[in-house]
């Protein structure tokens, strides 16, 4: 068996980026699941083309991101180890933008990495303005155009692109967004998205028998849901509903229910309260990301709030029922292979027995589509990021030479 990280490393190096000037240091920062998959491809891809890369984990989660950890085989230079259980916003606020300034001190980069619209992604971005370090955004520009939705992430986005130098925008929608807030051109680039750099190549590792699968007892006769849910904007009525249809499709006997249940104590409180007793639904612990990957490829459905799912399940020509009433990834909705359906009970049952039970639909929505990238994120923007670190380099000689 080959790791994920080999994979990653064959998978995304490009033979003609060159290396960096040795004095010129990117410092990556991230700190929960999503941005941990959608960061190692590309922590892998900086080193292979010798960038000087050193990562700096906030764990904003913890058992979740070492999962991750260990499936990349990536060793933080820095752990914060901030994860509290219950936390709040503001705390968790406080304790990373001051649990960073030290490390940005101490390693001095010519550049700050962070990605997505976490807590994490905030205090990164705004850490390093306040130590007058650049900072590059992954996935720059998803927007709802709504401050509550998702909360906070919306907001936290919005101020790590007026923060960001370098805008890395998973699709041309995503890029007309930043232009639109009077983002320059020129610091924009469109590269794909580098989740899909991740799912395609452990898909591949598994497919061609390099990566060990799932290894749960999957009902091959039944029709197998994924479900995974954990919006803070869905807590309480919105997550009973949607316990309330998965309990009721679960009655049926053709289907056979997998819901990893996310760690947070609201999400954990809700899901085993409300669904504990039925037949046809498996309750597990957050699954390791290759695990997880297989059990998207054998979907029959996904069902989901979650932005990484969202842009995954395209890949594998899955349908998407996505519980939530607005997106920041309205790309799949346009080519038909997401739906967003809410949280009301009975429109999620609706949604879900029509894929199962009508055939053409399913075949409708089920296409192999993926608009969010196509595997070569991180190679696009490991070079653009090259390139910015020798014009800056080259801008540092000329200045000490005058
Ligand atoms: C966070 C992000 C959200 C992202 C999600 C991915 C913010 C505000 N929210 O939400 O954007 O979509 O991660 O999953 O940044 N916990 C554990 N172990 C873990 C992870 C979480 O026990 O490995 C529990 C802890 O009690 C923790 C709580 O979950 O306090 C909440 O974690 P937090 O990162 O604050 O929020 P999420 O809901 O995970
Ligand atoms: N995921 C995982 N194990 C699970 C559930 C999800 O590895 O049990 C992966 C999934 O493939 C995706 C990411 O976690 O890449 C999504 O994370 P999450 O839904 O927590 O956050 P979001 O993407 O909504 O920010």
């Amino acid at each position: 068996m080959t790791s994920p990280k080999d994979e990653l490393r064959t998978g995304t190096s490009d033979p003609h980026l060159s290396s960096s000037h040795s004095c010129e240091r990117v410092l990556v920062i991230f700190g929960t699941r999503p941005e941990a998959i959608k960061l190692c491809p590309l922590i892998a891809t900086l080193r292979n083309s010798g960038i000087d890369t050193t990562v700096c984990v906030t764990a904003q989660h913890r058992q979740m991101l070492d999962q991750v950890l260990a499936a990349f085989e990536v060793i933080p230079d820095y752990d914060l180890d901030l994860m509290r259980p219950g936390q709040t916003l503001t705390g968790l606020t406080a304790r990373v933008l001051a649990g960073l300034e030290p490390v940005l001190l101490r390693v001095k980069p010519s550049l700050v990495i962070v990605q997505g619209d976490t807590t994490t992604t905030l205090c990164g971005s705004l850490a390093a303005f306040y130590a007058r370090v650049p900072v590059a955004h992954v996935e720059a520009g998803l927007r709802t155009f709504d401050l509550n939705a998702p909360f906070p992430e919306e907001m936290n986005r919005v101020v790590a692109g007026r923060l960001a130098t370098l805008h890395f925008a998973a699709t041309e929608w995503a890029a007309e967004n930043l232009l639109h807030e009077g983002i320059a051109p020129e610091s924009i680039q469109v590269t794909g998205n580098t989740g899909i750099d991740a799912v395609l190549s452990i898909s591949e590792g598994i497919e061609q028998g390099r990566l060990s699968g799932i290894s749960l007892p999957i009902d091959e006769a039944k029709k197998l849901i994924v479900v995974t849910a954990h919006r803070r904007e869905n807590f309480g009525d919105a997550f009973i509903r949607i316990c309330r249809a998965i309990s009721e499709l679960a009655v049926r006997d053709d289907v056979q229910i997998v819901w990893p249940v996310h760690l947070n104590p609201n999400v954990q409180q809700i899901v085993r309260q409300t669904i504990s007793a039925e037949r046809n639904v498996l309750l597990l612990a957050p699954l390791d990301y290759i695990p997880f990957v297989d059990l998207m490829r054998r979907a029959y459905l996904l069902i989901t709030d979650s932005g990484g799912v969202q842009e995954e399940g395209p890949s594998f020509g899955k349908p998407i029922l996505v519980l939530r009433d607005k997106t920041e990834r309205p790309e799949a909705v346009h080519a038909g292979t997401v739906k967003l359906v809410g949280t009301d009970t009975e429109r999620i049952v609706a949604e879900a027995r029509r894929l199962l039970d009508d055939q053409v639909e399913y075949e409708r929505m089920g296409r192999l589509h993926n608009p969010y990238g196509d595997g070569q994120a991180s190679g696009r923007i490991a070079e653009r990021i090259l390139s910015y670190l020798n014009a800056r380099y080259s801008a540092e000689v000329l200045a000490s030479v005058h």
